[in-house]
């Protein structure tokens, strides 16, 4: 049996984590997010920390078309990551980062900087302690392939790129944006291309990963069939027996 909704549990023997990859807008948020309230686990939202990552990098005055950052700079950044129940609040300099790393400017600066493989290894440790202390659901584009290769589970969740872009486009109308959806799918697939192509950590499904296309599911039936794939693997009880 699956354990449930009774907040973040501390990781016990070790911690377990499952990966979530895959493009943006396929739904690893939002399934993230359930899937780890269902188990109890800690989300580690990676993209939140590229997001940091390009904030402070923008502060700093770096061009998003720099091809490569001094270590000098990258070493005065200063992110840090808490949980709060399930969920993963970030700081950057101590400051907590809320909806600024949310704007499609952001978004569009941390994929520009997650090309550079020293952003990438200077986030890496980062990512990796989280899991010293916390049972995650670790959620980005690398995750089975580099952060964590020795994941218990590893999911690859996918969409078409047209479904991909119609949920995007109606989250930034509904936070009373007013977007044009051709500008929103050509963004889209400008920022896939680059995920998928650049040299360091691209993209890519790990061999053995699960892909599951949401295209036409709902995150509830998406949810069940992660769910199920994790029960029908692993009994969390014999992990969890002192918590
Ligand atoms: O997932 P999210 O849209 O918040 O991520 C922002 C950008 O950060 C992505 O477009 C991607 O280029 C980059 N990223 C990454 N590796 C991760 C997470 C995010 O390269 N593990």
């Amino acid at each position: 049996m699956i354990s449930s909704k009774t907040g973040v549990k501390m990781a016990q023997q070790g911690s377990i984590v499952i990966t979530i990859d895959g493009p943006a807008g396929a739904g690893k948020s939002t399934l993230s997010k359930k899937l780890a309230h269902e188990l109890g686990f800690l989300v580690l939202d990676s993209g939140a920390i590229y997001r940091a990552m390009a904030l402070a990098l923008l502060g700093a005055g770096v061009s998003t078309d720099s091809v490569g950052i001094p270590k000098e700079t990258l070493d005065k950044i200063s992110i840090r990551v808490e949980p709060c129940e399930t969920l993963m609040r970030i700081f950057l300099d101590d400051v907590e980062l809320k909806d600024e790393i949310r704007e499609e400017y952001v978004g569009l600066a941390a994929s520009r900087f997650a090309a550079l493989p020293e952003v990438r290894e200077s986030l890496l440790a980062i990512q990796r302690d989280v899991a010293r202390s916390w049972n995650i659901v670790a959620e980005g584009r690398d995750m089975g392939n580099v952060v964590f290769p020795n994941a218990f589970i590893k999911l690859f969740i996918t969409a078409d790129i047209g479904e991909r872009a119609k949920r995007r486009y109606t989250e930034l109308m509904m936070r009373g944006d007013n977007p044009y959806y051709s500008v929103v799918l050509s963004e889209m697939r400008a920022r896939d291309s680059r995920d998928e192509s650049r040299k360091t950590a691209p993209l890519v499904a790990a061999t053995d990963s699960t892909i599951i296309d949401t295209t036409h599911l709902t995150p509830e039936s998406a949810l069940k069939i992660m769910l199920q794939l994790i029960e029908d693997k692993y009994d969390f009880d014999q992990y969890q027996t002192n918590s």
